[in-house]
């Protein structure tokens, strides 16, 4: 079987299994379930810990006056640092109109506000481009597997012939609009971050935009409930992401953790700013010096939080590994090139869990890279 045809099987039988009736969060949430169903409970040994780190966060770095040389160099240098350190940022001045944002989130709200049979009819889950698109809970894999407190909506942003408007949600009726005009400025975001990512390697600042022309650009809405027992759940179990780069917006509400140095720490929101991290495929094609570190979602009580996640994805047969200005004899390469396509057949196969998609593509298993 090639990989393709892989691939295409795993998503079927994905999208089989989640044709089983199970509740959405949100009904759980609705119905004022008193405690978690057993199926979302996680084994003691893995349950996040508290109180919530927030002493030391990830870096913010304030894009401003790109255009001077000095500065540049500045910005440029903070991001490698933050890369290399923590493989998330968060950034301001980005050159996204804050009132775009605030558009982004209001109409994606009013999607989660619709009814439960209207959402599922607007955005039904189904097999699109490469994965499963629309409404739902996508991590069900296996009767073993514990489950997420969070639904999402997914769905291709661009390019065009990936994106099918058709099945983005009709309502509200601005919705369509304003995630053209947000996928636009989120693309064009991502093209000038790889530039600046690229030079902080010491690579020609169109290294990296070269790999990603014609990419994919993947949107995914998470809406966590609040939670009876937040303590016993993941909102979003630890990962990290299998794309190039990532760009999150988030509603105010803190949630989103970061592991370093073995420990969880909470990304406090900043208002206006983006959340920037590094995926898997950045890793790779680093040679290990930007970390696509593990990161995960809590829940609490009281507030619905909501998160809304671009991942940048290259064509499929983009060939993805070590830049050779980076290799020499103190500097071996990491990790086995392969393509894009088929490092996504390696992370759907490794159960959604943790960092185990790219060292398993290291050549030797001894220099696991730890952020
Ligand atoms: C993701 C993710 C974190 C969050 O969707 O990949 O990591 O805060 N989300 O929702
Ligand atoms: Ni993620």
């Amino acid at each position: 079987m090639d990989s393709s045809s892989a691939a295409m099987d795993a998503l079927l039988k994905h999208f089989e299994r989640l044709q089983r009736p199970i509740d959405l969060v949100q009904t759980l949430h609705e119905r004022q379930v008193k405690e978690v169903p057993a199926r979302y409970i996680l084994p003691s040994d893995q349950r996040p810990s508290r109180p919530l780190q927030v002493q030391q966060s990830v870096p913010v770095i304030d894009l401003v006056g790109l255009e001077d040389i000095d500065q540049r160099f500045k910005i440029v240098s903070q991001l490698a640092q933050a890369s290399q350190e923590w493989g998330f940022f968060q950034i301001t001045n980005h050159g996204i109109p804050l009132s775009l944002l605030e558009s982004v989130k209001r109409v994606s709200q009013a999607f989660f506000d619709l009814s439960l049979e209207e959402k599922q009819k607007q955005c039904p889950v189904r097999p699109g481009t490469l994965m499963l698109e629309g409404y739902g809970r996508f991590f069900d894999v296996s009767d073993d597997m514990v489950l997420d407190w969070v639904d999402a909506l997914v769905h291709y942003i661009s390019p065009q012939w990936a994106k099918a408007v058709e099945h983005w949600p009709k309502t509200p009726s601005t919705y369509r609009e304003t995630y053209e005009k947000y996928g636009e400025e989120v693309m064009r975001l991502m093209e000038k971050l790889v530039g600046l990512l690229s030079e902080g390697l010491g690579l020609d600042p169109n290294y990296i935009q070269t790999l990603i022309k014609e990419s994919m650009l993947q949107l995914r809405i998470n809406y966590y409930p609040p939670c009876p027992q937040p303590d016993l759940v993941n909102g979003l179990r630890p990962h990290s992401d299998g794309d190039l780069l990532t760009v999150l917006l988030d509603d105010g509400v803190d949630g989103l953790q970061v592991r370093k140095d073995e420990q969880w720490f909470t990304v406090a929101s900043v208002p206006g700013a983006l959340i920037i991290n590094i995926g898997d495929l950045l890793q790779l094609i680093s040679n290990g010096i930007y970390k696509s570190a593990e990161h995960r979602a809590v829940v609490n009580t009281i507030q619905n939080r909501m998160s809304i996640v671009m991942f940048l994805i290259p064509q499929r047969d983009v060939l993805i590994g070590a830049a050779s200005e980076l290799i020499d004899e103190a500097h071996p390469r990491l990790y086995r090139t392969i393509k894009a396509e088929e490092y996504g057949t390696v992370y759907m196969s490794q159960d959604f869990q943790g960092k185990c998609p790219v060292n398993a593509l290291l050549i030797d298993q001894t220099k696991q890279v730890n952020v």
